[in-house]
């Protein structure tokens, strides 16, 4: 049985004293939730507040990418092993701001996604079709190329304990969300992706629904069989919006 998992991801927001209101409030109202896995992925230079906030409590925290070196003349990189050294447990790797906006290529995600998971990391591996991509009908097409050049990289035992979001590039901050059938389906493909080589990993993979995820439509989305939980961007800076969407999780 996979429990659910909600992740938040902060985005480039935040300030030290705002992140405290947010901290102590995710760690406040989520001490009563039980029977699902929450998470918050700052930008870097808060690793350190989201450690000292979260240490002893059950939530996780993580960073939004890494760098696709191990070290090096990398002007401006943060490694995996540094993210370890600051307690992360996640990563995200692939977001498709940083592919859209930073250039990242499937290869270069690969390689993100290696290093991460060779340092213990927990990947939180996006993927997901643009608006044009959905429209002419190649969705599953692109889907399948952005897993499968990770499978390239690492193998499918690779892919253990990762966790796969899928985030439909329109849906992502448009408030758009993809219905829950609309997610379902591509959930089931992707799983079915899975099941093809290993039926064990595909059960226990947990794939995540991101875009326009809300405390007002999480229990939905989260309640389709194949949609373990969510990543979650501009609700998961309100504690109480990020509470709400967690306890929609427990329930479903
Ligand atoms: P929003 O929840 O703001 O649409 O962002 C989703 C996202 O990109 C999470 O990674």
């Amino acid at each position: 049985m996979r429990e659910k998992f909600v992740a938040g991801n902060w985005k480039m927001h935040g300030s030290l004293a705002e992140n405290k209101l947010l901290l102590d409030g995710v760690v406040a109202g989520l001490a009563a939730v039980r029977g699902v896995k929450a998470a918050v992925c700052v930008p870097y230079p808060y690793l350190f507040q989201a450690q000292h906030s979260l240490q002893g409590t059950s939530i996780g925290w993580g960073a939004q990418n890494l760098s696709e070196h191990v070290k090096g003349a990398y002007t401006g990189e943060v490694s995996a092993g540094m993210l370890k050294d600051f307690g992360c447990r996640y990563v995200i790797v692939g977001h498709s701001e940083r592919r859209a906006l930073y250039g990242e290529t499937d290869e270069v995600v690969a390689h993100k996604y290696k290093w991460a998971h060779a340092a213990g990391l927990v990947p939180i591996l996006c993927v997901g079709e643009s608006l044009a991509e959905r429209e002419s009908g190649v969705t599953e097409q692109v889907v399948a190329r952005q897993l499968d050049a990770v499978v390239h990289a690492v193998g499918m035992a690779g892919l253990k304990g990762a966790v796969i979001a899928y985030e439909p590039v329109w849906a992502i901050g448009t408030g758009k969300t993809a219905t829950p059938e609309q997610a379902q389906a591509v959930h089931a493909f992707i799983r079915s992706r899975l099941r093809v080589v290993d039926t064990a990993l595909a059960e226990e993979t947990v794939i995540q629904y991101g875009g326009s995820v809300k405390a007002a439509n999480a229990a939905e989305l989260f309640g389709m069989p194949d949609i373990d939980g969510g990543l979650i961007g501009g609700a998961s800076l309100h504690a109480d919006d990020f509470v709400a969407i967690c306890r929609a999780a427990q329930a479903s």
